[in-house]
């Protein structure tokens, strides 16, 4: 196993705490997506999986580049605690704002100061998926605390998620390509 060189040690050090992050992230959705249903808001329960799949992604890529770089991803998963889907929406959504706001700022300003190419690639599109994920926890919150069954949150729906970078979208027609990674549209994934 190559051995990680000096100047590469923090920004391994980074991306192992963004793929804990990333590999709990979707362990918590995977649940919080269960109670939706339970709940009956099955439109935010696949939100939820679609959400879950992102970050499945982005661990993924996390993984990969932390191997480029000598090291071993391997993360402990903490076990989940399920509350109300109101509840939950918001804990996902603290988390997302988390990552956006503190995290990855922090790391990428690390991996771009250290310049390594691969880091800046794979924690930019992270960063950028969590956006999306931001905003609709967000609708969904508002929708859920107006008790709007008859929403996009009520029924199942359709979501898309880009296979490269994890950029979640609600929407079919919304671009040619994944607008932060440039990903052709028809490999997005669908996530219900
Ligand atoms: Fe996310
Ligand atoms: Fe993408």
């Amino acid at each position: 196993m190559p051995a990680i060189a000096a100047e590469h040690e923090l920004t391994v050090q980074n991306l192992l705490a963004a793929f804990e992050g990333e590999s709990n992230a979707n362990a918590k959705y995977t649940a919080f997506a269960a109670k939706a249903d339970a709940d009956g808001w099955h439109g935010a329960a696949s939100l939820l999986r679609a959400a879950a799949r992102a970050e499945q992604i982005h661990a993924a890529n996390h993984a990969k580049v932390i191997a480029q770089l000598g090291g071993v991803a391997k993360c402990e998963i903490h076990p989940v605690e399920v509350k109300s889907t109101l509840d939950n929406l918001k804990a996902a959504l603290d988390g997302e704002q988390y990552e956006i706001d503190t995290m990855y700022p922090g790391f990428l300003a690390e991996a771009t100061a250290r310049n390594i190419p691969a880091a800046i690639r794979t924690m930019t599109g992270a960063l950028e998926a969590e956006k999306t994920h931001a905003r609709l926890y967000g609708e969904a919150i508002a929708l859920l605390v107006g008790g709007k069954k008859d929403s996009w949150i009520g029924a199942a729906r359709d979501f898309y998620v880009c296979p490269v970078c994890g950029y979640t979208s609600e929407t079919e027609e919304e671009h040619e390509r994944c607008p932060v990674c440039k990903c052709p549209w028809e490999k997005f994934e669908i996530v219900r």
